[in-house]
Parts: C-alpha cells; sequence; structure tokens
C-alpha cells in the first residue's frame, strides 16, 4: 500500500494522507541554517548546531508523536453557525479536511489543504543565503460568496541550548524575554542576548496584523496544547508579551476574501547575530538592523520566487553531476534524485538531528562522516576537502581517534572517547575517494593537527600512515587486527564484560584487550591499506607502497585462514579467543560484515573463497527485505559479547536488517560478475521498490533508513531511523560505481557496469575532474564484461578513460559482452 507516489519530473514525493504510518520528514537548509519539516508541519529550526543553536522547540518522545511545529491556524467564520478551525499540515487540530496534499521537494516542501471551499498553499524553504526560513501562504476563497477568515501563525521558541531547555526549568522559566515591534508584525526573541549571546531569533509577517501573542499561556491557555488554542477559539490574539515562562510567536490576521479572491503572505523565521559592540539600539533594546535587512530581501513574492528559483537551480545544477537515463524508472529516481539528495542531508546533519536522532546526542562520528564522504564527493568536492581536515584534527598522534566530535566546536568529544578501532582507516577511504575524484594531491601535504593541536602537526599523507600504522601495530594472537571497544558495529564489545544496567556499552570497560579481534577490521586495512599504498605512489613514495603491500599482505593470509570458518569468513575472536560468527558457536554463527567487506576487497576471491561465503549469505541471511546482519539471532545476553545481544531477536545489531552493510553484499557480488544478485540485493531496500509496501516498512518510501526489522522480529519488514544513515553514501557507491560502474581512478573514470542481464541499455553523464562525460552503455544481455571501449571515436583498451586535461567533453561508448 502507497500513501502518496513520486512526481520525477518535479523531483517531489508526494504525500497524499496526513496519516502516513509514521511522520514522513524532509530537510529544508543547505549552509547553515536548518529545518526539519514533516508531512503535517512538525518538526524544527536551527542555527549550526541542532543542540546548541536551537530556535524552536520539538519535544522528542511525545503523544501524539509528531508534536510541535510551525503551525497555521485557519478559523474560517463565514457561516457563524458552522464555525471551523483547520490547519494546512492537519495537525494540529486534526480537523478532516477536503483535500490534502504535501509535496517534499529538493529542499522545500509544500502543503495544498482545503475545507469548505477555502484553500491554503503554503510553501516553506529556506533560502540559499540567507538564515531564514520562508514560509509563503496563500489563501484562496473559493466559495460563491465572501468568506470571513483569520489566519493564526504559531512557533513555539526554544531558549537556544536545546539540551538544557528541556531540563533546567528552575532556571529557564524565567529567562524569557521578546520584543514586539509594528503592532506585532515582527516578533524578536531574545531570551540571554542581555548576557553572553549576541544572537536572537525573529518571526516577522510582511502585513499589518490583528493581534499578536507572544506567551505560550496566553495564546494556547494554561490547560490547552497546539490542538486548542483559546485565542483561535476565541477568534482573538491577546497582545501578550512574554516575561519568563514559554515565550512563542503567533500574529493573527483577519481576512475578508471575496468570491475567488487570494491573498498571499510571507512569514519568515530567521536568525541573526550582531558584533559584540554592537548588540543593543538602545539600552535593553536590541539592534534590529541586520534583523529588518533580511525582512526586506523577502516582503514580497517576486523576491520570495526568486529565491526559490536560485535554490531549484542549485540542486538542478548539483545533482547533473551524476545522471542516469535507462529503462528503469525507480532507478533512474533513486540515483538522480533521491540517493543523492540523502547524501547531502547526511553531509549537513551526519548523526545529529532526524525523528529518530534527537539532536542533542551524537555529533558527527569519525567513522560515520568518513564513509558519508564516499556518497557526496562527487557533489561537493571543496565542502568534502575541508570536512576531511576536519575529521583529520582529531586524530592522535598514535593514529587512534575520538570516535565523535561537535560540529559547533569541531572538537573531539570526550564524553565517549576513542578506542574504536576501525575508525582510524576510514580515514583512509574517505581521503582516498576525494583524491580520485578530483586528482588533488595537495590536500595530501596540508598540515594538520592531532587533536586540534597545531603544535604537533603532521600532513595529511602523515595522518594517512599513523591510521595504517595503528592497524599494522594493534594486532592480536591470530595476526588479525584488535578490535578495541568495537569495529564498525558499535554493538560487538568484546572488551566490555558490563554486567550492570546503565553502564554505557560503548565507554565501559577497558577499551583495549590484547586478544580480541576483528575479521572486518582485516578486511578493511586489505583495502584501505592498498589505497593507501596507492596514494603513497602517488607522492613518489614506492618504498612505503611496498612496506604497506608486505603488511596487507601479512592481514589477507590470516584473513584466509584464522579468518575462514569453512562456508564464510569468521567475524571475530572474543576476550577469550574463542571465535564470533562460526559454526561453533550456538547463536550468532554467521555475520553479514566480513562477507561484504572481505569479498569487495577482494580477499579469498582466487581462493574459491568469496563465492562460497557470498552464497553463504544467501542461503542463511537472506530475507525478501534484505539481508539480515546475524542468524542465528542471540535470544540470551552474552556477556562476552555486549551490547550485540542485549537487543530482542531480529531488531537492531541482532538479527536486524542493518540496511548499510546491504551494499557491501551487493558490492561484492558485481567483484565476482554477479549482475543479477547484486540488483536484486539492491532492490530489496531501495526505497522507489520499498513504497510498495508502505504500511509494512512505515517510514518515507524515499530514503533509506538505518535498520528495518530482521525474520526473528514481530514486525519483520518495518523500518526505523529514516535519513541519517552511512546506507545513503554505500548505496550510492554501490548503484553508481559498481552496478552502473562508473568508478573514479586515480587515471581517470574506470567504466565497468555489472548489471543484470534483463537490464537493458542505459546513457550516463558524469561530471569529473572539470569535464562531462556523456557516456552510453549496450549492455547486449552480459552481466559483466565490456568488449569494446570508444571514447571521442577511438577504441581503447582496457577499463580507463585517460583523463586529459583541458579535454571538457568525453563522449564513450562502451558494448558490454
Ligand atoms: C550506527 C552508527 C554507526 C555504526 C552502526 C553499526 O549506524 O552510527 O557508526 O557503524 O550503527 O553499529
Ligand atoms: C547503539 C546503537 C548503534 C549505534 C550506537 C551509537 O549502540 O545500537 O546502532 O551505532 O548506539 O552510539
Amino acid at each position: 500500500m502507497k500513501y502518496g507516489f513520486f512526481d520525477d519530473a518535479a523531483c517531489e514525493y508526494v504525500i497524499t494522507t496526513p496519516k502516513t504510518p509514521l511522520p514522513w520528514i524532509n530537510y529544508l537548509g543547505n549552509k547553515e541554517f536548518f529545518s526539519l519539516i514533516s508531512n503535517t508541519c512538525g518538526g524544527y529550526t536551527f542555527y549550526k548546531d541542532a543542540k546548541l543553536l536551537r530556535l524552536t522547540r520539538y519535544r522528542y518522545n511525545n503523544v501524539p508523536y509528531d508534536n510541535n511545529g510551525k503551525y497555521f491556524y485557519i478559523k474560517d467564520t463565514t457561516d457563524s453557525a458552522n464555525e471551523t478551525i483547520w490547519n494546512p499540515g492537519w495537525q494540529p487540530v486534526k480537523t478532516a479536511l477536503d483535500k490534502y496534499e504535501c509535496r517534499h521537494g529538493l529542499g522545500y516542501s509544500t502543503f495544498t489543504s482545503s475545507k469548505n471551499d477555502v484553500e491554503a498553499k503554503v510553501l516553506t524553504f529556506v533560502p540559499m543565503n540567507d538564515n531564514c526560513e520562508i514560509s509563503k501562504v496563500t489563501i484562496t476563497n473559493n466559495k460563491a460568496t465572501s468568506a470571513k477568515l483569520s489566519l493564526f501563525s504559531y512557533v513555539e521558541w526554544c531558549l537556544w541550548n536545546a539540551d538544557d531547555d528541556m531540563k533546567n526549568f528552575q532556571r529557564n522559566l524565567s529567562t524569557g524575554e521578546v520584543e514586539v515591534t509594528d503592532g506585532g508584525s515582527t516578533i524578536y526573541h531574545k531570551t540571554e542576548y542581555r548576557e553572553r549571546r549576541n544572537h536572537y531569533a525573529i518571526y516577522s509577517v510582511n502585513s499589518k496584523v490583528d493581534g499578536f501573542d507572544t506567551s505560550r499561556d496566553a495564546f494556547l491557555g494554561a490547560y490547552n496544547g497546539p490542538d486548542s488554542p483559546d485565542a483561535v477559539a476565541v477568534g482573538k490574539c491577546t497582545n501578550s508579551v512574554a516575561s519568563g515562562w514559554s515565550p512563542i510567536a503567533s500574529q493573527q490576521i483577519n481576512l475578508e476574501l471575496a468570491a475567488g479572491e487570494s491573498k498571499t503572505f510571507i512569514f519568515i523565521l530567521g536568525y541573526i547575530e550582531n558584533p559584540e559592540d554592537d548588540k543593543w539600539e538602545a539600552p535593553s533594546v536590541v539592534n534590529k538592523k541586520p534583523a529588518l535587512k533580511m525582512i526586506s530581501s523577502y516582503n514580497n513574492e517576486a523576491a520570495v520566487d526568486a529565491a526559490l528559483a536560485e535554490l531549484k537551480a542549485y540542486w538542478k545544477e548539483l545533482l547533473s553531476n551524476y545522471h542516469i537515463s535507462s529503462s528503469n524508472e525507480k532507478v533512474d529516481r533513486m540515483v538522480n534524485i533521491w540517493n543523492q539528495y540523502q547524501c547531502m542531508v547526511t553531509f549537513n546533519m551526519s548523526r545529529s538531528a532526524s525523528y529518530y536522532e534527537s539532536g542533542i546526542g551524537r555529533g558527527m562520528g569519525f567513522r560515520d562522516s568518513c564513509q558519508d564522504l564516499l556518497g557526496f564527493v562527487h557533489l561537493i568536492p571543496d565542502r568534502a576537502r575541508q570536512r576531511i581536515i576536519d575529521i583529520a584534527s582529531t586524530q592522535f598522534q598514535d593514529g587512534s581517534a575520538y570516535h565523535q566530535y561537535q560540529p559547533l566546536t569541531k572538537k573531539g568529544n570526550s564524553d565517549i572517547g576513542s578506542g574504536f578501532n576501525d575508525d582510524p582507516l576510514w580515514l583512509i577511504a574517505g581521503t582516498s575517494a576525494y583524491v580520485r575524484e578530483t586528482g588533488d594531491l595537495s590536500i595530501l601535504k596540508e598540515m594538520v593537527p592531532f587533536d586540534n593541536d597545531m603544535s604537533v602537526a603532521k600532513t595529511l599523507m602523515g595522518h594517512l600512515k599513523c591510521s595504517f600504522d595503528f592497524t599494522a601495530t594493534h594486532k592480536g594472537p591470530h595476526g588479525l587486527p584488535l578490535i578495541g571497544r568495537a569495529d564498525w558495529n558499535d554493538c560487538l564489545n568484546l572488551n566490555c564484560f558490563s554486567e550492570h544496567p546503565g553502564e554505557s556499552f560503548q565507554t565501559f570497560g577497558p577499551s583495549e584487550g590484547p586478544v580480541a579481534e576483528s575479521v572486518f577490521i582485516a578486511g578493511m586495512f586489505v583495502k584501505y591499506g592498498e589505497e593507501y599504498a596507492q596514494l603513497a605512489e602517488l607522492l613518489g613514495d614506492t618504498a612505503e607502497a611496498e612496506r604497506a603491500r608486505a603488511e596487507v599482505k601479512k592481514v589477507y593470509e590470516a584473513t584466509t585462514t584464522a579468518g575462514w570458518d569453512g562456508e564464510w569468513f569468521v567475524r571475530a575472536y572474543d576476550a577469550n579467543s574463542n571465535k564470533v560468527g562460526s559454526k561453533e558457536c550456538e547463536e550468532g554463527q554467521i555475520y553479514i560484515e566480513p562477507q561484504g567487506f572481505c569479498v569487495l576487497a577482494g580477499i579469498g576471491v582466487e581462493e574459491g573463497l568469496a563465492e562460497k561465503a557470498l552464497k553463504s549469505v544467501e542461503e542463511k541471511l537472506d530475507t525478501k527485505y534484505g539481508i539480515m546482519i546475524l542468524q542465528p539471532a542471540y535470544t540470551k545476553y552474552h556477556l562476552e559479547l555486549g551490547e550485540v545481544s542485549s537487543y530482542p531477536p531480529g531488531y537492531k545489531e541482532n538479527a536486524g536488517i542493518f540496511c548499510h552493510n546491504n551494499p557491501w553484499v551487493s558490492i561484492a557480488e558485481t567483484v565476482l560478475g554477479h549482475g543479477n544478485r547484486a540488483f536484486d540485493i539492491y532492490k530489496k531496500t531501495c526505497p522507489a521498490y520499498v513504497e510498495e509496501f508502505s504500511e509494512i516498512h512505515a517510514t518515507e518510501p524515499y530514503v533509506y533508513s538505518q535498520m528495518v526489522a530482521g525474520r526473528d522480529a514481530k514486525f519483520h519488514g518495518q523500518g526505523k531511523n529514516s535519513w541519517l544513515t552511512g546506507t545513503a553514501a554505500w548505496t550510492f557507491v554501490n548503484i553508481s560505481q559498481y552496478i552502473l560502474g562508473v568508478y573514479p581512478t586515480h587515471n581517470g573514470l574506470s567504466i565497468n557496469p555489472c548489471v543484470p542481464e534483463d537490464f537493458g541499455d542505459f546513457t550516463l553523464t558524469r561530471k569529473y575532474r572539470g569535464a562531462t562525460y556523456n557516456i552510453s552503455v549496450k549492455q547486449n544481455g552480459a552481466q559483466k564484461g565490456i568488449k569494446k571501449l570508444t571514447v571521442n571515436g577511438k577504441e581503447i583498451s582496457g577499463n580507463i578513460i585517460p583523463y586529459e586535461e583541458g579535454v571538457k567533453e568525453y563522449t564513450v561508448v562502451a558494448e558490454m559482452g
């Protein structure tokens, strides 16, 4: 069952009922000012950091689930015997609407609704170059007679620090302050501006108003929620000026619309910073100059339409970097629109703010951000470059790294510390992807601090050496890399041994153990060790490349021996040197991660182990909704394994379908030339396919979720934690570089698709190092293999289109077979 449809021409998902199984959200903002907005107008706004600079309040863990947003109320008093109050997004009043449609587009959302022949159209977006959210609200009277209406706006301010805001009431209920100007048209939220803050927020409408409120209790009534504001029921705002308690911004506009008439209003929610020495225009009166400038930039429809056009042009240009046209419309829509869009959202948000990540917890994950980079480096290489430097700056001199860092301060987060032994290698992954994409070797020579201390800086290449050496020098009894607190699987805590509730699996116990080893990190070392060697070669250091390859060889051998279980790769050795993920185990006999990652790294391909490992995945882990992370699920808590066994069977890392690692297996299948199977895996978790059973999947059908409940779970097939997941980046890598087969190498683009037999011919435009590649692939029913490759009319040998400085257009014809 579906709750809407894709409108590919408009790059929108159209939701046709407000009653989706979960809130279906969108992200607004591209640089520093962001909003989350659901299909019922729920959500919140922040500047740069969802924890520290939150503009509007949201209540996670609320009932109903999606409560608090930026709402508009329409009160229709045309027929005094039948007055109605409704919202264009249905919530919070939930009056049944005669018509409802929400369109989530690239950086904007629209709502079109009607009730009793009054139509409301709300367009909301964050413009490219300002720290504000604009809502353009158009009310149309479609009645045969004139209509008497009142429009009320509503936003609830957050007192900036979202964490403190929901805890520290003894202080916060006394600090709220506002200013009101122009009879209520503009409301200034200035809590804490009198002391250490130099920023405030505004909510403004480009019209005279008939009333306003800035005290929540005055507007709602002390015993009401946003679903039944007193002021709206009475039809009159109280002109309250908040003093402490909970400041809000609400404006009332009364309207008399003739039959067929419409009126448009523009609301601006903005963030303003003033210089420290220019905070006030008079004692206790904030300096409003920059606010007035912002307001005047968007106070008419033409200006708003131009700002929206600019936003659309930005996305069009961005997405033109990789564009496919095939006979499969689902693949086209994911590749051209939604998968890349989600990659950009993960660039902006990492794992901080979604409807499942509260914005007050995790900052930027070291491994997460390095992997996200794989999905957006072709879109915004300059920003990827800066991101790599930021991430590397939180590394320690021994190569280990802070597991997380704060986006605002860019400093490592000492609450969680380090000890996740996969982290260092992801830095090589991200850097290598950047250099292959751009050819920019200068980044490797950039001086980068350790733990933000410039006095101990090394070049980025020096950092990568530390990463490489960290793994090479932290090995266990089988010659496999030590796991530390955990590897990619945060929940495989082999040195933790936690016995008491409340202890964090992530930080409890020693961060190191001399015994527990990870076969997954071994796979990473083989893959990224080789990529490190290639970077060394590019810098002319062949001795280092040789040394690296010799180290890689040792780990390769350990993986195919101690890391091999007979039919699949072992997952790990625990602190007692017992196997994890082996037929010897009672539960958790096979894990997905080493099968996918070792094979995509090329381990066991020649020896025939790779074929066996992937066969085992198909037999033991596959379901119709995707591949589970392990089987059989843990039914008991295992002290020696940690959090992985803490989840009920079928959820999260305990045998859930963890979407992030499904593309690893799909990529692994392409390494073996299995186009049918690779694509089959791709389809199972792909939103455009999943859309068909949205009532089971529950999360948004236009983006990936972190997890889908596995076969052992009661709600098999149900998605959770949508949007902020490494699945976006890895799937884009899989479909664009391995299945469609356009892979950036240091010497140029390589063309080597691996598609299902019935995929058909396709054409693809790829921008790369300033040139445009127009590639057409004739499939000839083959799953893999190029028999002829011509570039600008000339046949070339091999798969790599040699990059030639100065050539701006490449016409490429690839014949498979
Ligand atoms: C979450 C984390 C990620 C981790 C994964 C598996 O998605 O953000 O860092 O690799 O879970 O545990
Ligand atoms: C929990 C989650 C895991 C996530 C981690 C991040 O362990 O199960 O998915 O990676 O928290 O802190």
